[in-house]
């Protein structure tokens, strides 16, 4: 790897198998939400996903390259660890346990805004215009999700978990 393009080309093998990952995680963790409006985000960005690994692919054949994947330890990372989250479903409290999803999904969306922008930064240099243009589009629609996680945790999801918190103390005194 000596340039920006095989940097560039190098990333977009790591968001491909990124993506990827997330297919197979969002429906566990929509199945796993207890509010309606969180599963829905959940089932609307796995189709949302599929999409983003088609332009992937759209992409990869603007740079006349095979679409491939390498694997994204930080993804894995990020999955296993919102594994833990699905793990205490049975002890959680529903919504603090829809608190913590949120707070993984935030992770994967913060993920995937860095590595697109960073992506979009370099075929900008390259002068890859179509390029650039299609990463923006998905960089629009990570930033979206996360806009909407936000909304749905603000919308009464995080006061729910506090509460949670309550509830609890009221119970042992
Ligand atoms: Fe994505």
């Amino acid at each position: 790897m000596d340039n920006l393009r095989d940097l560039l080309i190098d990333e977009l093998k790591d968001l491909y198998n990124a993506e990827k990952q997330l297919t197979k995680a969002l429906p566990r963790m929509a199945k796993a939400a207890g509010s309606p409006k969180l599963r829905d985000a959940f089932v609307d960005h796995l189709e949302v996903t599929e999409g983003q690994i088609e332009r992937l692919e759209k992409i990869f054949a603007e740079l006349d390259m095979p679409a491939k994947s390498k694997p994204c330890h930080a993804m894995k990372g990020i999955i296993e660890e919102g594994k833990e989250v699905l793990d205490m479903k049975k002890e959680a409290h529903p919504a603090v346990l829809d608190a913590a999803l949120v707070a993984a999904a935030q992770k994967v969306e913060h993920y995937e805004i860095s590595s697109y922008g960073s992506c979009r930064a370099h075929a900008e240099a390259l002068g890859l215009k179509k390029v650039a243009q299609l990463l923006q589009q998905t960089l629009d629609e990570e930033s979206e999700a996360n806009e909407l996680l936000n909304t749905i945790a603000e919308s009464g999801l995080n006061a729910a978990a506090a509460g949670a918190e309550e509830e609890e103390k009221a119970e042992t005194e």
